[in-house]
């Protein structure tokens, strides 16, 4: 076994607290949900039922009406802001004992209960879990489109930054100059953990806490939160995730005999992907964009976003070429292949931060979710490289939370940006490095 995934299993382990595990000490304490997805994956290579368990504890922290919050609070910390206190999503009638955040995080866990179906060794004892995890993760997709599509369009919404995953992206710029935020007390832990440069400025916390306390006025009420909240997106990263997970769970379904449930996810997915082609694809850019819902306008710039709908395969090949153009000697490789693959954010916008959290850094779960997307329609020699790049960063830094793109600027580099010893670039490590 080599010796960069017996390296990723220690990250793991040393992440792992009773029942669920931190994406990373310190900096993130809890647990979170997107990150309890590709978490779980790599848990299934080593061992299944600590996978399960990790689901398991996400689920726990469900909300009555099938809404699964982006912070379970399984624990007490004071290493992170905000913490339960600032969310109180008991003000919700539908929030769980547990106390949670109150926003959400890009559905991972259909897709992901399928590849640690494909990964089981005993098949008979996984879909003793799946079904006991099914009817929740089916209610989380119900929840969705019944609560975040007010157009019942097949697109569902997000209306908060830490929603879409990608925090700070450049984007949300163009959402923040459209309304006004009072200056909030901000008691930040993460910029005395690590270098405050990579990490969003205070100036966006003061909007990423005025949503949160928008939210609490309205009793976190989604028909209140859909007429009222100044942040509404329709998110192609998240969309994509939620269709992913649509897939998977009806071919899931089929093996468990859920045959109402199958019926109904086909119907909610066959209308997300005419609406998302339609909505949310920009011909001049070329790729997949955010739509801001409340203003009714495209945001018409590229991310790493926009290269996700591939792992949903929503794309027609067509299209997907017109993505792949962007990985050859386009805007994200640059014209001389000067990038590693893949920025978060388009390297050749003037918006562009090669260091700063979501404004240009690599991802491993997007890479890995690009990689998976590539492979989806044949693009190869993209999807090995994308894999090259990957483990390259990961073999000279280590399990880093975010990575420079620029090849100049990593030969003189000693670290990766954020976090270190993050779970999901040591979970979706071992997956690349094991398939
Ligand atoms: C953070 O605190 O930066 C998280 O990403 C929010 O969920």
């Amino acid at each position: 076994m080599s010796s960069t995934i017996q390296k990723a299993k220690q990250v793991l382990k040393n992440n792992w607290k009773e029942g669920f595990t931190i994406p990373c000490e310190g900096l993130y304490p809890f647990q979170w949900f997107w990150d309890s997805g590709f978490i779980a994956l790599g848990w299934a290579h080593i061992d299944m039922k600590k996978a399960q368990q990790e689901i398991r504890s996400l689920l726990n922290g469900q909300w009555k009406n099938g809404f699964i919050p982006h912070i379970i609070f399984h624990n007490e910390s004071d290493t992170y802001f905000p913490g339960p206190e600032v969310y109180a999503a008991s003000l919700s009638k539908n929030s769980p004992e547990i106390p949670t955040s109150g926003i959400t995080q890009p559905p991972v866990t259909g897709f992901i209960l399928e590849e640690m179906y494909g990964i089981a060794e005993d098949k008979e004892d996984f879909l003793t879990f799946l079904d006991e995890v099914y009817e929740a993760i089916y209610k989380n997709h119900e929840y969705f489109y019944t609560h975040r599509d007010p157009e019942k369009e097949g697109l569902v919404y997000i209306c908060h930054n830490w929603e879409a995953g990608t925090d700070n992206t450049p984007v949300w710029d163009f959402i923040w100059e459209t309304f006004k935020v009072p200056d909030y007390q901000l008691d930040r832990r993460d910029t005395k953990l690590i270098d405050a440069s990579h990490r969003p400025t205070n100036k966006e916390y003061q909007y990423y806490i005025h949503l949160v306390e928008l939210f609490k006025t309205w009793n976190y009420d989604d028909t209140l939160i859909a007429e009222n909240s100044p942040f509404l997106i329709q998110d192609p990263l998240f969309n994509s995730m939620l269709m992913a997970s649509n897939q998977s769970m009806i071919r899931l379904g089929k093996l468990l005999g859920k045959n109402s449930e199958v019926k109904q996810l086909k119907e909610w997915n066959e209308k997300a992907k005419v609406s998302f082609q339609k909505k949310l694809y920009d011909e001049v850019q070329q790729g997949y964009v955010y739509y801001d819902l409340r203003n009714q306008r495209h945001l018409p710039y590229l991310s790493s976003s926009s290269f996700t709908p591939l792992f949903a395969e929503i794309p027609s090949q067509i299209t997907a070429e017109a993505l792949v153009s962007h990985f050859r000697n386009g805007k994200f490789s640059g014209v001389n292949h000067e990038n590693f693959l893949c920025a978060s954010f388009d390297p050749s916008s003037e918006f562009f931060n090669s260091q700063k959290y979501w404004r240009g850094p690599i991802w491993i779960n997007l890479n890995w979710l690009i990689y998976k997307g590539l492979k989806k329609y044949n693009f190869e020699a993209e999807a090995q490289r994308i894999k090259e790049d990957t483990l390259y960063l990961i073999n000279k830094y280590g399990f880093y939370e975010y990575f420079e793109p620029n090849k100049e600027k990593n030969k003189s580099l000693e670290k990766g940006y954020g976090g270190t010893n993050f779970s999901w670039s040591a979970a979706l490590t071992i997956d690349l490095l094991t398939n």
